[in-house]
């Protein structure tokens, strides 16, 4: 057991005890390790001013580390502005943005130039491919037309690969516990021990990718007297595919990032992978996880309504042993979980929806990229003979929790698919919600998209219909939701 977190920053070993442990990883490499190359705009993980390339098992990845705390980071390689020249040549993306009048105050450029060098490195890079990978990335100044010129203006291909220049930390296996000031930091390697720590203390918070819980820290003063990180657990990387009863469904392990899920369900699961392509930003999806979105219990968390509507299953482990709870029950009431003092999550059961079904996911947001959902819905249908067979309809944002819809789903049986079941369906949708306004939507509007996401499934699923809001580098993809307005 070890008092102490280490990691690497561009290529130097650090060892970091007590209070420090408990910094952000910005404030760390500002304040202690002398990078101040590293700026903080948000910190709250929006604007990617803060971005650093951080490598644990796979390969290198953009992560905002003005969310991340310094506890996150045992077992890394960290490479920050001041790693991304190789020598005393600036990396080729350095010499484009400077090239291409890239930067003007330059508080964004660090974090650009960051997210630009690791994109680099995944090979020829075009239009639609810098736009994406720099979702996460905001500048208040140049413009992007610039930014996106100088990343398809740099020529890699010559340049090591960060990963050959810096390398990898082996793992000693260790668990770490730190105690500083009344704060305990516990990161077990095992599933035993965390459930122990949790069991013998009454709050307890549990830190995976900390992507809800560094805003809460940063944002709302949150201090947890006790913190359980699971990252070291290795029997929680789990992310396979399993066979049951005829149901093929995916296994995702509580680290699983959803990067990493989402590679995984691209032609499994295409919809939910749309729905992952507008999830954050990179750097959100490269630490925040799957069943950290399942545990936050928000009622806009862009993964559940998919989940309601394929059945999974959560997977809890306690000093009572393992049990399985189907996703709908998980939620009691507004992020009251069915999760005991002693539990955690350790695993998600996700089915794949059959071929033959049709399916939908929304994300209704003021804006396509980075923006947090005022409505989401999945609906899945099975049509006979241009009648409904059955539907399972999940909407988010309407309720305390997301909600299964069953008395549209029980007037749908049986009728013909035709605009107007749908616009009665959507009628009936109304009057079984009853949704609150708030910063992201009235109460009039959300009950208009309820009502109106019903005709759109419609137009989407039987008709060839594109959606009109969506922008045309988006089309391509084939996919229906994301951003949209129904
Ligand atoms: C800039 C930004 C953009 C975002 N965009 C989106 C978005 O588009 N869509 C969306 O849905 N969300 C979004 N989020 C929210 C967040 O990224 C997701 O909810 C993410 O999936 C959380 O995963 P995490 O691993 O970071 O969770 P954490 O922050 O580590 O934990 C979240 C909660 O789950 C609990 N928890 C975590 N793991 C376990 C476990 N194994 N057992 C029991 N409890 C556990 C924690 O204690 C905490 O209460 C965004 C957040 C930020 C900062
Ligand atoms: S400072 Fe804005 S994302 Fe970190
Ligand atoms: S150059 Fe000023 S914020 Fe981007």
């Amino acid at each position: 057991m070890r008092d102490f977190v280490q990691f690497l920053v561009n290529g130097r070993e650090h060892q970091v005890r007590g209070r420090s442990v408990f910094k952000t990883l910005a404030n760390y490499l500002r304040e202690d390790a002398g990078a101040t190359g590293t700026k903080v705009v948000c910190a709250e993980g929006d604007c990617g001013a803060c971005t650093v390339l951080v490598r644990r098992r796979g390969e290198f990845a953009p992560v905002n580390s003005c969310i991340l705390s310094v506890a996150q980071l045992d077992g890394t390689s960290i490479v920050t502005i001041e790693g991304i020249a190789n020598g005393p040549s600036l990396h080729p993306v350095q010499q484009s943005m400077i090239d291409n009048h890239g930067s003007q105050c330059g508080y964004c450029t660090p974090g650009f130039v960051v997210a630009m060098a690791d994109l680099a490195e995944g090979g020829p890079l075009d239009a639609q491919k810098v736009r994406a990978g720099l979702t996460g990335n905001l500048c208040r100044c140049t413009g992007y037309d610039s930014i996106i010129d100088a990343a398809l203006k740099s020529d890699c291909s010559s340049t090591p690969r960060l990963c050959s220049r810096y390398g990898r930390v082996e793992d000693d296996g260790q668990s770490v516990l730190i105690e500083d000031g009344g704060r305990v930091y516990f990161a077990p390697v095992s599933i035993a021990e965390a459930i122990r720590f949790k069991s013998e203390r009454a709050r307890v918070t549990i830190l995976n990718g900390g992507t809800d819980v560094g805003v809460w820290v940063n944002k709302r003063g949150f201090s947890a007297p006790a913190t359980l990180s699971l990252t070291k657990i290795r029997a929680l990387d789990d992310l396979s595919v399993e066979e049951s009863a005829g149901q093929t469904q995916i296994v995702v392990g509580a680290n699983v990032r959803l990067s990493a899920f989402q590679s995984f369900i691209e032609h499994r699961i295409p919809e939910l992978h749309s729905i992952l392509a507008i999830f954050g930003s990179p750097q959100i999806r490269n630490v925040g996880t799957l069943v950290g979105n399942i545990a936050n219990a928000s009622p806009i968390a862009d993964t559940l309504p998919y989940l309601f509507v394929a059945g999974a299953r959560i997977e809890l482990a306690g000093t009572k042993g393992s049990r399985l709870v189907p996703i709908d029950r998980f939620y009691l009431g507004y992020k009251k979980l069915d999760l005991a003092q002693d539990e955690i999550v350790t695993r998600a059961f996700v089915p794949v929806v059959a071929a033959s079904d049709v399916l939908k996911l929304y994300k209704v947001s003021r804006r396509t990229d980075l923006d947090i959902s005022a409505f989401t819905a999945a609906i899945r249908m099975r049509q006979i003979d241009g009648r409904i067979a059955g539907a399972t309809i999940a909407y988010g944002g309407v309720a305390p929790v997301v909600m299964r819809m069953p008395k549209v789903e029980s007037f749908l049986k049986g009728k013909p698919v035709s605009i107007e079941t749908f616009e009665a369906a959507g009628a009936i949708a109304r009057q079984e919600v009853s949704p609150i306004s708030d910063v992201r939507g009235s109460r009039e509007y959300r009950l208009q998209l309820c009502e109106n996401i019903l005709s759109k499934f419609f137009f989407d699923a039987f008709t060839e219909a594109v959606p009109i809001d969506v922008p045309m580098d988006r089309r391509s993809s084939g996919r229906s939701s994301g951003g949209v307005t129904a």
